[in-house]
């Protein structure tokens, strides 16, 4: 059966002992795009033991030889851009474009940690800046991996967001436990596969699939996990915090990302990066732009420049190369629609209505968006875009800072000055000004704060979260 698909143990392609397997289902047609092995506890505990088992052989190793095996990873991956492209396209409705440029930024961001992990360094430190203490007492600081990460990547980019963890724990002399999300999972094997024909040593990678509910906490507690590197939603992310004990958990979760639009914008500029930023993948991206604020001078405008381009729009399936695709399963849409559906009977305007067929619903502009509408602060993650018209920048503040979550704010203005004003008073990992929000260029720092996580990825602070001080202290 050419949609029965292997995991990876101990660089050996097997299946499930019980032969079990998960469906995945394409968002597209809901055929079977493919099936995964539905690991048992059992199996999960012999695949964290080995990997284990070979950490102290990897970190032996020198980090040249390491960040070669990167480099080698990012090239068999170009290798392959077609063929998981195509995966990726299959198992999460993104258009192939998409999905091609996905595993071309997955090559880029593998080099750049290759590279950016041989420049890690400890310190070292004299005794003498302490009472007591003197030169004769000093500290080399090194630097040292964790142990056995584990990675857990989320289904919107299952290959981005899963080697953006592997690349450095791997390059940092830590061995991996890769947990892929269901869909998604083949495209992350694939992602895998070109590690494997890059030379990856037996066991330094260890690819766990499987049902959440089976394997989930079993692998998040698992007492040779030294390390937990998530993303995902909001709600998973705090239930790993609470489950994970002792060990350092890095978690990128949800968002209500803002954009901030006053009366000195540039208003094209505006709509063109807000139904970017909010409607790319059907908005199920965490940095997706899920609230606008505008001030009421200009919202008229806004919404109809906004409302021009969103109408031209492509709704339908990713197979069409349209540009509003199925989202991932019919327990978001339906997620989405309640929000609709809450908003309107509240009293929002409805200034573009999208279709609803199944989990294809295109995009719906709410205009008049108010404080007791649950659009107003749950995040969507799908294509619905609330406008809530604000008196001034004040308001656009404090409906901010009553935000649950706190991953990017856009501010749109010709005034900079005014626009790092506001951008000091908005608790949020990252400010975008007159940019819609994202994650990259992907060695830029990228964290979350309140509800949207915890710890900071990006290339160098990803690699600094693999790695832990470890203190040799020369008396002399
Ligand atoms: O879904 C969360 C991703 O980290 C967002 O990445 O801004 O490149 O789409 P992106």
């Amino acid at each position: 059966d050419d949609k029965k698909f292997h995991t990876l143990l101990d660089n050996k392609w097997v299946g499930s002992k019980s032969g079990e397997t998960v469906k995945i289902y394409s968002p597209d047609n809901q055929e079977v795009t493919g099936e995964i092995p539905a690991l048992s506890q059992a199996e999960v505990d012999a695949a964290v033991a080995k990997t284990a088992d070979v950490q102290p052989n990897w970190e032996a190793l020198d980090g040249t030889e390491r960040s070669e095996l990167l480099h080698r990873w990012a090239q068999e991956l170009e290798k392959m851009t077609d063929e998981i492209g195509d995966m990726i396209h299959k198992e999460v409705g993104k258009t192939l474009s998409a999905a091609k440029s996905e595993v071309k930024r997955t090559a880029q961001l593998i080099r750049h940690t290759a590279e950016e992990g041989l420049r890690t360094h400890g310190s070292f430190i004299q005794g003498d800046a302490f009472p007591g203490a003197s030169k004769s007492t000093k500290a080399m600081v090194q630097k040292v991996p964790h142990g056995v990460v584990l990675a857990i990547a989320p289904f919107n980019y299952p290959v981005n967001l899963a080697a953006s963890k592997i690349a450095p724990a791997l390059i940092t002399g830590n061995t991996v436990v890769f947990k892929p999300a269901t869909q998604g999972a083949v495209s992350g094997l694939l992602m895998v596969e070109a590690l494997v024909k890059a030379g990856l040593p037996e066991g330094v990678l260890n690819v766990v699939t499987g049902r959440g509910s089976v394997i989930g906490d079993f692998v998040v507690t698992h007492p040779k996990i030294d390390m937990i590197t998530f993303t995902g939603g909001t709600a998973t992310g705090q239930h790993i915090a609470k489950k994970a004990s002792m060990i350092p958990v890095v978690l990128e979760l949800g968002g209500k990302d803002p954009a901030i639009v006053l009366q000195d914008a540039d208003l094209d500029k505006a709509a063109k990066e807000i139904v970017s930023g909010a409607l790319s993948y059907s908005g199920q991206r965490c940095t997706a732009i899920k609230r606008v604020m505008v001030v009421n001078e200009v919202a008229d405008e806004l919404v109809a420049k906004v409302k021009e381009r969103v109408a031209a729009l492509k709704v339908g399936p990713s197979s069409d190369d349209a540009d509003i695709t199925p989202m991932i399963d019919q327990k978001s849409a339906d997620f989405v629609v309640s929000l609709i559906d809450d908003a309107k009977q509240k009293g929002a305007t409805v200034v573009h209505e999208g279709i609803q067929d199944q989990n294809l619903l295109g995009p719906t502009l709410l205009d008049n968006v108010t404080e007791d509408m649950e659009v107003a602060w749950e995040e969507q993650f799908g294509p619905v875009l609330p406008f809530i018209r604000i008196s001034n920048e004040l308001e656009a503040i404090d409906l901010e800072r009553r935000n649950a979550y706190g991953l990017q704010a856009s501010i749109f203005t010709k005034n900079l000055e005014n626009a790092f004003t506001i951008a000091d008073k908005l608790n949020v990992g990252t400010v975008q000004v007159n940019g819609k929000t994202s994650r990259g260029p992907d060695h830029f720092p990228f964290l979350g704060v309140k509800n949207s996580g915890q710890g900071v990825q990006g290339i160098g602070r990803s690699i600094d979260s693999m790695l832990r001080d470890k203190v040799l202290v020369l008396n002399l």
